[in-house]
């Protein structure tokens, strides 16, 4: 733990506030370039509340962002503290916030180009704040925000997924695959997914009808006449998914590996999913969660100091199962 930045002024250090642990780094690099550091607790400015975090998840653009290879899209200002999500108790309401009070358990979003969730409390407005869907704990509550969000906007929003369509889910075994999933057959959906072969029971205890191993066979040449494909992972897996859609089918891509469009080709759409975090896709994801429709999964818990280590683990791909969560008070 580093001392703050800014030392207190003379004579006002038994009125400072106390600071806050958090995760910050002030250059691009690798995971050693965060550093777990002492900061000015956040004041609830008008219409936002404090939130104590509790949990903080780490998703795949957090370290993307922390490697400086998302400049164009996210241009932040450092020195930065990640993490795109989290859970915590409401603990002091700046003026007209009344959408929340103390005491209330609640889940957050914060942007990429905002500081995040990787710390002891943040501040946050009302349309980035929702209740903790009963029955989770904090660690669920952070693992199911931005992956649920993202498979909602996917299934419902982008492709208006319907009962009976024959749907192929991308990565069944990571942390959107797996919302994906059980969204999908929530939905009436038709549901194969992919995943290594270690993880197919896993999957299809998440809803899928059918899995298919990447690691054992193509399923470019096991499924046929697809209605729509949700792509997670760019690359090859999507050069190869223009042949399970029917012609007239639909592939729901996120941004991810570099990918050539061929949608005119195979007479297919193509759409990106515009992942946003408007309060009605919060709404519908906390929702579903609550009526236990969406059940996140989180792949480990390690201390908020061990952020580096989670953002290793994540760059080397060694996540599977859900999100990996960081314990914000640990
Ligand atoms: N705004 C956006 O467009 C946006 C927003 C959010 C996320 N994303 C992107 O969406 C992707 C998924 O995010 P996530 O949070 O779900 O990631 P994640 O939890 O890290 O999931 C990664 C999963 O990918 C699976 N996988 C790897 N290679 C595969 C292959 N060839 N076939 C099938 N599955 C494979 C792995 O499955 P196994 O464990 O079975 O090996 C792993 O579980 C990331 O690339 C992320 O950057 C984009």
């Amino acid at each position: 733990l580093t001392a703050p930045r800014t030392a207190p002024q003379a004579g006002a250090a038994q009125t400072e506030k106390p600071g806050i642990r958090a995760i910050r780094y002030d250059r691009y690099g690798g995971p050693d370039v965060l550093r777990l550091e002492e900061v000015p607790d956040p004041v609830p400015g008008p219409g936002e509340v404090l939130v104590r975090l509790h949990a903080a998840s780490v998703v795949p653009a957090d370290w993307k962002v922390r490697a400086g290879l998302l400049r164009h899209l996210f241009p932040v200002s450092l020195p930065k503290i990640p993490g795109r999500d989290g859970a915590g108790v409401v603990v002091a309401c700046g003026p007209g916030a009344d959408f929340a009070a103390p005491g209330d358990a609640v889940c957050v979003v914060a942007q990429h180009v905002e500081d995040g969730t990787c710390a002891g409390s943040i501040a946050r407005p009302a349309h980035a704040v929702v209740p903790m869907p009963a029955g989770l704990s904090f660690a669920e509550g952070a693992a199911l925000m931005h992956a649920g969000i993202c498979a909602w906007i996917m299934l419902v929003e982008t492709a208006r997924a319907a009962p009976g369509m024959r749907v192929l889910v991308h990565a069944g075994a990571g942390a959107i695959g797996g919302l994906a999933v059980q969204l999908a057959r929530h939905l009436g959906c038709e549901v194969a997914a992919t995943c290594r072969a270690a993880n197919a029971g896993y999957v299809e205890a998440m809803g899928a009808h059918r899995v298919l191993p990447y690691d054992r066979a193509d399923f470019a040449a096991e499924l046929r006449e697809r209605d729509l494909v949700l792509d997670l992972l760019g690359g090859e897996v999507h050069a190869r998914s223009y042949r399970v859609l029917r012609r007239g089918g639909h592939m729901v891509r996120l941004i991810a590996a570099p990918i050539e469009d061929r949608a005119a080709e195979h007479g297919i759409r193509l759409d990106l999913a515009r992942i946003h975090d408007e309060p009605h896709a919060l709404r519908a994801v906390v929702d579903l969660a609550g009526r236990g429709v969406l059940r996140p999964q989180v792949a480990a818990l390690l201390p908020l100091a061990e952020a580096a280590e989670a953002h290793r683990r994540l760059e080397a791909g060694e996540v599977s199962r859900g999100r990996i969560v960081l314990d914000t008070q640990a």
